[in-house]
């Protein structure tokens, strides 16, 4: 069911509002951490109520996290509710809905009306709560089963969707392979990271990548955050504060690249009756300025915020 219109109109959010380089988890029951997250120059923290949480301690972890709502965020907040087939996941919804969010993160998605429904209801509880309808972002792990692989159809599925996060921890367990080893991401991850590069772009939105478990493998980190970054991909989750300036390093393009994608802009206005001129001795058209405008819009990610 497509979004009301009246929603559409209303809704402030979009990709540009912020900057998704980096996304840092923090479990949603660890008051200190939070606190901490809140301070580092991550672009967003996500809050977690999901696996980093245990049974026992959700409600707290709820609280907490509606709390933070509540009070001076500083910086852009993701909520990481459950999943839609845990007993957790209509409370999560009903505690947060009305408190705005910046982006609901929906873990183990597996097609475009797991978005929907989660649309539908943000919309209820927004009203409900009087505050904009339409303003919450949504960021779906899209990859966490083997069977949210069958579709990676997201195209026009809802005016809040703000990302597409590939999350390669749950997938390993499904697929019963190591997430990587001394080769690199397994080669079945790597074809669902190409996947959600693929389905970002089909969608216009960016895609995320999966967050690097090891805290102090700072060098493994920008290899794998390089990669991502050379798959098109915006940005990458992120587990450690120690991990957020290798993460911004990688996503920043090279001042050779931003140079270029000046000198496209600059070239293509210049010969503004001309679709295409030379640039460095090489052809450059309406492609071109496209990919340079992506590489500008990058230049300072704050100016986004
Ligand atoms: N956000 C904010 N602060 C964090 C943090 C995070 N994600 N991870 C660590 N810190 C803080 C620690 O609390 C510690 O602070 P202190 O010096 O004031 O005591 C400091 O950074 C150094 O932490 P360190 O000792 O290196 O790590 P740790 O052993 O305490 O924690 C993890 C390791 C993995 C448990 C922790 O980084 C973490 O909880 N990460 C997030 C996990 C998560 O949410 N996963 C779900 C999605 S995959
Ligand atoms: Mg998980």
């Amino acid at each position: 069911m497509p979004e009301q219109k009246g929603a559409r109109q209303e809704r402030v959010t979009d990709d540009r509002r912020f900057a998704l380089r980096s996304l840092l988890f923090v479990p949603g029951d660890a008051d200190k951490k939070i606190d901490k997250a809140l301070d580092t120059p991550a672009d967003v923290v996500i809050l977690d109520l999901e696996d980093a949480v245990a049974p026992s301690a959700k409600r707290a972890a709820r609280l907490l996290a509606c709390g933070v709502l509540r009070g001076d965020r500083r910086k852009p907040v993701a909520i990481r509710i459950n999943a839609v087939d845990t007993p957790w996941y209509l409370e999560d919804l009903g505690a947060i809905g009305g408190l705005r969010p910046d982006i609901v993160m929906l873990p183990k998605c597996e097609a475009a009306a797991d978005i929907k429904r989660l649309c539908d209801q943000l919309s209820v509880l927004e009203a409900a709560a009087s505050v904009p309808v339409g303003d919450i972002a949504i960021l779906p792990l899209v990859t966490e089963t083997a069977a949210a692989l069958r579709n990676t159809d997201y195209r026009s599925v809802s005016e809040r969707l703000c990302a597409l996060g590939f999350a390669g921890e749950d997938l390993s367990a499904d697929l019963g392979v190591e997430a990587r080893d001394s080769l690199g991401m397994n080669p079945l991850l790597e074809q669902a990271r190409r996947a959600v590069a693929m389905a970002a772009a089909a969608a216009d939105v960016p895609a995320i990548d999966t967050p690097f478990p090891d805290p102090h493998a700072t060098a493994a980190l920008a290899r794998e955050a390089g990669d991502a970054a050379r798959l098109g991909f915006a940005g990458k989750m992120c587990i450690h504060p120690g991990q957020i300036d290798a993460v911004h390093a990688a996503f920043q393009p090279s001042e050779a690249t931003l140079q270029w994608a000046r000198g496209v802009v600059r070239a293509l206005a210049q010969s503004a009756q001309n679709g295409v001129t030379l640039l460095d001795g090489k052809m450059i058209d309406r492609a071109h300025l496209r990919l340079a405008e992506r590489y500008l819009r990058h230049e300072a990610p704050e100016k986004a915020q």
